[in-house]
C-alpha cells in the first residue's frame, strides 16, 4: 500500500503525518510506502519547518531527513491513498484529478471531514497538531488493516 500525505507547504503538517506514519508502519513491519507533498511549490527540497522537526523529536520521531515536494498529477497513479489536511488542499488536489478512479483516492486525513489546522503562523499549535496527527495515524493503520 502506498499512502501520500498532502498539505499546502509540505513543511508543517504533512511531513509530520509522513514521518509518524512511516515510523508506525515500520514498527509493525507492514511494508507500506509513505510520502508527502504540498499543493504549493515554495518549499520544494527544503526540510520540514524546524518547529515540526522539534515537536516530532520530543515525541520520539525523526523527520529531519525528509524534504518537501510539490504535488503533481503523476502522484494519482503512484499512490493508493492521498490524504489531505484541509478543504483547500482537497479542492487543489481534486482540480488536478482526472477520472473517478483518481478522485476516489483523495480523502481528508481526519475522520468526519475535520481539518488539521495550519500551524504555520501560530507556534503554539504545533504540539496539538502533532498529537492530533499521531492519534489519527494509529486509527488509519487500524482502518486500512481492517479493509484488507
Ligand atoms: P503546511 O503549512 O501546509 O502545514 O506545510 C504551511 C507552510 C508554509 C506555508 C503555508 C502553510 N507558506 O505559505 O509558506
Amino acid at each position: 500500500m502506498k499512502i501520500l500525505m498532502v498539505c499546502l507547504g509540505n513543511i508543517c503538517r504533512s511531513p509530520l503525518a509522513e514521518g509518524i506514519m512511516r515510523h508506525l508502519v515500520e514498527e509493525k513491519q507492514l511494508g507500506w510506502e509513505i510520502a508527502s507533498a504540498g499543493t504549493g511549490d515554495w518549499h520544494v527540497n527544503e526540510p520540514a519547518d524546524k518547529r515540526s522537526i522539534a515537536v516530532a523529536k520530543n515525541f520520539g520521531y525523526d523527520i529531519s531527513k525528509q524534504r518537501a515536494s510539490h504535488f503533481n498529477k503523476q502522484m494519482f497513479d503512484d499512490f493508493d491513498h492521498i490524504l489531505v489536511m484541509d478543504q483547500n488542499n482537497l479542492r487543489d488536489v481534486l482540480k488536478l484529478a482526472g477520472q473517478e478512479g483518481q478522485r476516489r483516492k483523495v480523502k481528508l486525513f481526519l475522520a468526519e471531514d475535520a481539518e488539521v489546522t495550519d500551524p504555520y503562523f501560530d507556534s503554539a499549535l504545533f504540539e496539538p497538531v502533532f498529537l492530533q496527527i499521531e492519534e489519527r495515524c494509529k486509527q488509519l493503520i487500524a482502518e486500512f488493516l481492517d479493509q484488507d
